[in-house]
């Protein structure tokens, strides 16, 4: 057997986590031979309750647990941490947009990316769920300088579901038949989900969606904004934000970090944008398509950019540059 890895879950008393815990003890993410110390993080008062969450995964007696560690400190939860998981942040009640939560959120991740920095692994992998989570991601990171910036994310996995979801609804098909979809950007409604490279197998060949959809509107402009609106639908109808969906998402997006994408496909992350190929401005944490291999993401490079796709994209960036100058006001850093 390999040695234990440390996996933290923040928020761990949380909607998201409840199913998340569920999946990374289970062995879904790291796989079933790796023994994972489940590092569990939340706020003091709710410690009560993830004391319940502790017992409850203890009776599922998961075989690659080794140990469950619960936390209200965060030098404690990310000591030595190999993965973590940042969910833990208030999520947003209807009729927010989720950069609403900036003022109450980005605070919890500057002082977890200086704990990060003091204690977790250099090598740690980090995504973050919690919203904004792209600019919350850009800030954990810029408070971690002693760990690289390609060992952070935010989650846009779940946007990339939901728009395979969607064109494999449209078509007929099962979502497995549908391969690289986009997103692109910032996990908000300024989103670009884009299906101009994306394909789905029927009869056995890959065939591009918009020759399989047949309705260049519909991709243009109802699924967009189907796709971009599509947590907001989710709290109206629940009147709770995504969480099953959230933490099946975060447990595709670390698995695919762990162990790699498959040959010919990419995958959706947040990820710095230095030195992209599509000239997205440096200094933000901005959706591409990523190959990973070996544990390490790169930009998926050479994908055609018509006029509306770069309208798109510039419009998503121009908002993370907005909700970064925004943060780093709210944290007290410089510009
Ligand atoms: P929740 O309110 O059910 O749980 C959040 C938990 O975080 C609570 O237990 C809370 O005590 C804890 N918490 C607060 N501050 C913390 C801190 N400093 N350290 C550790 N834990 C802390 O919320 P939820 O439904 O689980 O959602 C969590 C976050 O994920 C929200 O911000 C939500 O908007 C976001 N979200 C993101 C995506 C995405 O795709 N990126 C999807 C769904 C939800
Ligand atoms: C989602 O996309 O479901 C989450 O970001 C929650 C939200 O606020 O929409």
């Amino acid at each position: 057997m390999p040695e234990a890895i440390r996996v933290v879950v923040t928020g761990a008393a949380g909607q998201i986590a409840y199913s998340l815990l569920y999946s990374v003890a289970k062995g879904d993410v790291f796989g079933k031979d790796q023994p994972i110390v489940l590092v569990l993080l939340d706020i003091t008062p709710m410690m009560g309750v993830l004391g319940g969450v502790v017992m409850e995964l203890k009776d599922c007696a998961f075989p690659v647990v080794t140990e469950i560690v619960a936390t209200d400190d965060y030098d404690t939860a990310f000591k030595d941490a190999d993965a973590c998981m940042l969910v833990g942040a208030m999520p947003r009640k209807e009729g927010m947009e989720r950069k609403d939560l900036l003022a109450a959120n980005v605070k919890i991740f500057k002082g977890q990316g200086e704990s990060l920095n003091k204690v977790a692994k250099k090598t740690v992998k980090v995504v973050v769920v919690g919203n904004p989570a792209n600019t919350n991601a850009l800030i954990c990171s810029k408070h971690a300088p002693s760990i690289p910036k390609e060992n952070f994310s935010a989650l846009t996995r779940l946007d990339q579901n939901r728009a395979k979801a969607q064109v494999a609804d449209r078509v007929g098909r099962s979502v497995g038949d549908v391969s690289n979809a986009i997103i692109w950007g910032n996990h908000s409604s300024t989103q670009y989900p884009d299906m101009r490279h994306a394909t789905v197998k029927i009869d056995g060949k890959a065939v591009p969606v918009h020759d399989a959809v047949k309705d260049d509107n519909w991709l243009k402009n109802e699924f967009i904004s189907t796709v971009q609106k599509r947590g907001a639908a989710v709290i109206a109808a629940r009147k709770l934000s995504s969480a099953m969906s959230a933490a099946n998402a975060t447990c595709d997006h670390m698995r695919d970090w762990w162990f790699g994408t498959k040959p010919g496909e990419w995958t959706s992350m947040a990820v710095i944008s230095d030195n992209n190929p599509y000239n997205v401005p440096a200094n933000l944490m901005y959706s591409f398509p990523v190959e990973i291999k070996d544990g390490k993401w790169s930009i998926k490079g050479g994908l055609a950019i018509d006029d509306f796709s770069q309208e798109k994209m510039d419009i998503t960036a121009k908002e993370l540059e907005e909700e970064r100058d925004a943060a780093l006001v709210v944290v007290g850093d410089k510009k």
